[in-house]
């Protein structure tokens, strides 16, 4: 028995954690790390970080009090999650590692950035139908789950921006 992060290591993949502070009381999960996430080594430093660093701002929420991480712990080949079966593994393979995230820190609140954070941590498939709303984590029961539309979509179609915000 390999756990995920052997296996990943042993496929030769850069497996890059959550970064922030072990009693951060808001937790951010994205969805897998990008080309720039995997060459420096943290979640959300590229495009779509530095959109939501603007965001987070507007918020007033600052980024070092939080703890910032990754549905998925690796960069899928060509940043695309479906091809993580050539591989060998899945998104539910790093379920385990994310729910332990959760449950050492016992956030307040975890933001879900994307459909596959909000399907991770909350088994639900309607981000448009959920973004805003205050969730309870089937992931992590009692733990409240708020998602919001991933940066990287607000990136592809700008006029997302405003709802990634509230
Ligand atoms: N960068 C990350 O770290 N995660 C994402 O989901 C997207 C970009």
């Amino acid at each position: 028995f390999m756990d995920i992060k052997e296996k990943c290591k042993s496929l030769g993949l850069k497996w890059i954690g959550g970064v922030g502070p072990e009693d951060a009381k808001v937790i951010v999960v994205g969805e897998a790390l990008g080309r720039e996430e995997e060459v420096r080594g943290e979640p959300f430093v590229g495009g779509a970080g530095h959109l939501l660093d603007g965001a987070l701002r507007q918020v007033s929420l600052e980024r070092s009090s939080l703890y910032i991480t990754n549905v998925v712990k690796v960069r899928p080949p060509n940043n695309d999650l479906g091809r993580l079966k050539e591989l060998g593994i899945s998104i539910s393979d790093f379920l385990p590692i994310l729910r332990e995230e959760i449950e050492m820190r016992k956030p307040n609140l975890v933001v879900a950035l994307g459909g596959h954070a909000l399907q991770a941590l909350t088994s639900s498939s309607s981000m448009m139908k959920m973004r805003g709303s205050i969730l309870e984590s089937t992931l992590v029961p009692g733990v409240k789950v708020v998602p919001s539309v991933h940066p990287a979509a607000v990136l592809r179609n700008y006029k997302w921006r405003a709802l990634l915000v509230i």
